[in-house]
């Protein structure tokens, strides 16, 4: 059987885009791989976090995905930390991944922002702990959103690299899964930017926590412009904030953009906006309340973790060692 592995930052106020553009997708392939699903709390402190906060905010994110459909039974969920083979191997491939090929990674130009010297190494580095995230478990499919695609396509070179300079074809080349759906789902005050957990205005996003009355509220204050709706996709190119909205409404409806428009072609915004919201809250209001339900019995989600970390771990531990091997360590005689 092919091996999912998929990872989310705990970094607070899971959304929409990480529901749509991420979980769902891995609850919907669940029955078909083994899956292996990781609050990646390693990669939550290449910014600053708050320890408090950071402990929280693991268990959100575990509770996003256990409220998003992802089943604790079947599937393999845990918090990076708990496992040391990620740290370790990341090591290994920082040795394998050239200067260049990070110089080239979006994420960490538009994270240090104009500050790049005042940011922390393991910012740069990130992408490479990413790969060993995926192959310490030899993943073979990566379910994520478009803004991971350029990570993904990094942690081929990566294994390519590592294979080629040991002689050996030790690591596959993990294939991205993203769903073009709900790839980029974007922000509600403005269609060019990503719908983002760490954007500074809540209204940006729909939180998977948000209430009815959140929900609502920020689609009816959702950015669009005064035009009622085109009848053909092409008509939306330079309205990025009504295209979003047919995005999410498509994506929640699980029907294709075209049939959204056809529905309502020539009706305004504002009477569009009111069957979006009532769609929202139907479809993300239970998994809120599942959330919230989870996130009141921290105990419950801690052992499902340290559970989850056992499991993760009984299958990173011979690879990694493996990988030690090959590239020359001399491991324990006895
Ligand atoms: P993170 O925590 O930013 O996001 C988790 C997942 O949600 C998707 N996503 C979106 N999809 C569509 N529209 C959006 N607006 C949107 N926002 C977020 C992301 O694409 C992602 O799939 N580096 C990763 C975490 C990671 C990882 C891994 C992923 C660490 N190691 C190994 C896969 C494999 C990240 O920061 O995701």
């Amino acid at each position: 059987m092919k091996r999912i592995f998929s990872g989310i930052q705990p970094s607070g106020n899971l959304q929409l885009g990480n529901y749509l553009g991420a979980i769902r997708n891995w609850a919907q392939m669940q029955n078909d791989y083994e899956c292996i699903f990781c609050v990646v709390d390693l990669h939550a402190i290449t910014l600053p976090q708050d320890p408090l906060e950071m402990r929280d905010a693991t268990r959100e994110a575990a509770a996003g995905v256990i409220a998003g459909g992802v089943n604790p039974e079947t599937c393999i969920i845990f918090n990076q930390s708990q496992v040391p083979e990620h740290a370790e191997l990341a090591w290994l491939f920082n040795c394998v991944a050239r200067l260049g090929w990070l110089n080239r990674m979006t994420q960490f130009k538009e994270k240090a922002g104009k500050d790049r010297d005042g940011a922390f190494v393991g910012l740069y580095t990130y992408p490479v702990l990413q790969a060993a995230d995926i192959l310490a478990y030899k993943a073979t499919d990566v379910p994520v959103g478009e803004d991971q695609k350029q990570h993904i396509e990094l942690c081929r070179d990566i294994a390519q690299a590592f294979n080629s300079m040991y002689g050996k074809d030790f690591f596959p080349l993990p294939e991205a899964r993203i769903q073009k759906a709900a790839a980029r789902i974007m922000s509600l005050r403005d269609g060019t930017k990503k719908m983002s957990k760490s954007d500074p205005s809540d209204y940006s996003r729909i939180n998977m926590t948000d209430g009815p009355d959140a929900i609502a509220q920020k689609i009816r204050k959702a950015k669009t412009d005064p035009y009622p709706l085109p009848d053909s996709l092409r008509e939306l190119d330079e309205r990025p904030e009504a295209l979003n909205l047919i995005t999410i409404f498509a994506a929640l409806s699980n029907k294709d953009e075209q049939s959204v428009i056809s529905e309502f072609a020539g009706r305004g915004f504002g009477e569009f906006k009111k069957c979006l919201a009532d769609l929202a809250v139907e479809t993300m209001g239970p998994i809120g309340e599942e959330m919230q339900r989870l996130m009141a019995c921290p105990e419950e989600v801690d052992t499902l973790l340290n559970v989850g970390a056992i499991k993760a771990r009984e299958i990173a531990e011979p690879i990694v060692k493996e990988a030690k091997e090959i590239v020359g360590f001399l491991g324990p005689r006895i």
